[in-house]
């Protein structure tokens, strides 16, 4: 091994390298998937250990990671700061653990929540600081691939728990369906240890020895000097977050954070979350109706696979503004459904399945990859890590805020209404797609900026 070690060309080692971060980087995405997605099984299990738990108890379950995911990405930005990318990624693995294993063997119904929460803050602080960490550690030309990557990550996560979900739910043990996220949480930490820090946190410490070092090690090039100067160069220039309400970067920053808004409150996680409570709810058995979530996670990674395939092909914008379109025509699908009341039966269950793929189908191909890939790309670099960190709370609050009031309201207003609503929402969507989001394929990050805010970092 140390043979074959010493004898690769430069070339062989940076892909090698880059093989070993992409496996960090769907490690992250796998569990953010994974446990988000999890639930949506296990809630249909829950009653029997719980004893009949309320709408809210259960909105309570499944919300609360995400209130821990808020605080998580708000934390992780800062952490990662002072005490590295890579030890940051390893007490979040920690944490994954220690959160899933208490979910798991989890002797009360409250002790549930504190998990949910805990895992939520690990959830949170590896959206942020994986796509950071790796940000900083590979070559630039392979960036944009692995932010893409992660997407993809995440729906195979989502599909995967789906899968268990469904394996699982001839014994119904829940606490197995939460208990198995400790396996990629334990080798996200090992893969981790094997892991360099990154040269561009190390050269912002002043240790600019270790990060030549490193840098040797990730990169084929001999512009690892330029890299030096341009990391040193940008940490002089860092901006503080005040300028983040700049009337310059304003504008920015309200892109993004609407992008983060509207890929939530169209939707998707009451989809990704609830599906299968939804369609139980309307007189699908158990296992039909987590078979239909299996088909509905399928599709999600199908999708995703096409539109990272065709984002550098045809352009961000297209798929966005066409996949927006789908959303609405899937949720008013689904509403139809509805029409003649909360049961469904024969041909009406099959058009409000189509509904739900036609709808994740569509949020694949554009929103979900769109929103990740543009937060990474439209931000001066001296601003970027501030800006992501905003837009990623923004995402986690709205996702939380629908999250939490989404079976209420159902309760309240009824299938029809709801989606309605939801149809409705993606509408807007469109609109302000339509007229303010930029097109970035093909641009370098320089021009990007320029073109955005009339200047260069
Ligand atoms: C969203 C998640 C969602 C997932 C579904 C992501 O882009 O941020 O909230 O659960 O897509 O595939």
């Amino acid at each position: 091994m140390m043979l074959m070690a010493r004898n690769e060309t430069p070339a062989q080692k940076v892909r090698r390298h880059v093989a070993l971060s992409a496996a960090v980087t769907a490690l992250g995405g796998l569990l953010f998937g994974y446990d988000t997605g999890v639930v949506s099984g296990a809630l249909l299990f829950l009653q029997k250990d719980f004893g009949g738990l309320s709408s809210f108890q259960e909105e309570l379950v499944t919300s609360l990671l995400l209130v821990g995911a808020v605080v998580g990405a708000l934390l992780a930005g800062r952490v990662a700061d002072l005490i590295g990318r890579r030890l940051t990624v390893l007490i979040t693995a920690a944490i994954f653990v220690v959160g899933v294993l208490l979910a798991a063997f989890t002797p009360t119904y409250p002790v549930l929540l504190a998990a949910r929460i805990i895992i939520g803050l690990a959830v949170g602080s590896a959206s942020m600081v994986v796509p950071l960490y790796i940000g900083e550690v590979v070559p630039p030309r392979v960036r944009g691939g692995l932010v893409s990557l992660n997407q993809l990550a995440i729906t195979s996560g989502i599909l995967v728990s789906y899968l268990i979900d469904y394996g699982l739910s001839g014994i119904g043990n829940w606490r197995l369906m939460f208990g198995l996220a400790a396996i990629p949480a334990v080798l996200l930490f090992t893969g981790m240890l094997f892991q360099k820090e990154s040269p561009h946190w190390l050269i912002r410490q002043d240790r600019t020895d270790e990060a030549r070092d490193v840098l040797k090690r990730v990169r084929d090039s001999e512009d690892i000097e330029d890299e030096i100067h341009e990391v040193q160069e940008v940490s002089r220039k860092q901006a503080g977050t005040r300028e983040l309400l700049s009337p310059r970067i304003r504008p920015l920053l309200f892109v993004g954070v609407l992008l983060a808004v509207f890929q939530q409150i169209t939707g998707i996680n009451t989809v990704i979350y609830y599906a299968p409570s939804l369609l139980q709810g309307a007189g699908f058995g158990n296992s039909a109706a987590l078979l239909a979530n299996v088909v509905n996670g399928a599709v999600n990674v199908g999708m995703t696979i096409v539109a990272v395939w065709l984002l550098d092909r045809v352009g961000r914008r297209p798929l966005l503004l066409s996949g927006t379109a789908g959303m609405a025509v899937g949720m008013a699908i689904t509403a139809c459904s509805f029409l003649g009341g909360e049961h469904l039966h024969g041909a009406l269950a099959i058009v409000a399945v189509i509904g739900l793929l036609v709808y994740t189908g569509s949020f694949a191909i554009g929103l979900g990859p769109v929103f990740w890939l543009l937060i990474a790309e439209i931000y001066p670099l001296r601003i970027r890590g501030a800006a992501m960190s905003v837009a990623t709370m923004a995402n986690w609050g709205a996702n939380f805020v629908v999250t939490v009031s989404f079976l209420t309201l159902l309760n309240a207003i009824d299938g029809v209404g709801v989606f309605f609503l939801f149809g409705f929402l993606t509408l807007v969507a469109l609109a302000y797609f339509w007229r303010k989001v930029p097109e970035t394929k093909g641009r370098s990050l320089q021009e990007i900026e320029h073109d955005l805010t009339g200047s260069r970092a």
